[in-house]
């Protein structure tokens, strides 16, 4: 009796460890990223983008994470150039429609660890 407790309680903990895994792998690399030329300053480690600058002044961080700090509104007002980091704004002016930035915004935000 205890052993097919065990099982169960086995089968269902491997159950929960695979779809925890399955859904934190679900993130894909958003085309934006590249149709955007955000690749040309900022790699992304977890989709292995790298940056495509080779000026140092250019590149900004790699925002695999950027997620775990930023949220989808301020992510817009920055990339819109209406929020600024100690005192400066973000390098490169927003080129794409606000459709655009809401897909973008969204995904990033959705970028942890
Ligand atoms: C010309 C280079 C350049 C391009 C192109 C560029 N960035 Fe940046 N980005 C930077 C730099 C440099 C920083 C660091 C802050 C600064 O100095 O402006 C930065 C900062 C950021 C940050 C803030 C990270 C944080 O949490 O502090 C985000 C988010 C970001 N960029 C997203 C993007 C996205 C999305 C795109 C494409 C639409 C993009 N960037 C295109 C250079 C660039």
């Amino acid at each position: 009796m205890n052993r097919v407790v065990l099982l169960m309680v086995t089968c269902v903990l491997g159950a929960v460890a695979v779809s925890a895994q399955e859904s934190a792998d679900a993130i894909t690399v958003s085309p934006l990223f590249e149709e955007l030329k955000c690749n040309r300053c900022h790699a992304m480690e977890r989709f292995e983008i790298e940056a495509t600058t080779s000026s140092e002044k250019m590149l900004g961080p790699d925002l695999s994470d950027v997620g775990t700090k930023r949220d989808p509104e301020w992510l817009t007002g920055y990339l819109k150039r209406e929020v600024e980091v100690d005192g400066s704004k973000h390098k490169s002016p927003w080129k794409g429609d606000d459709k655009q930035l809401a897909d973008l915004t969204e995904w990033l935000a959705k970028l942890g660890d």
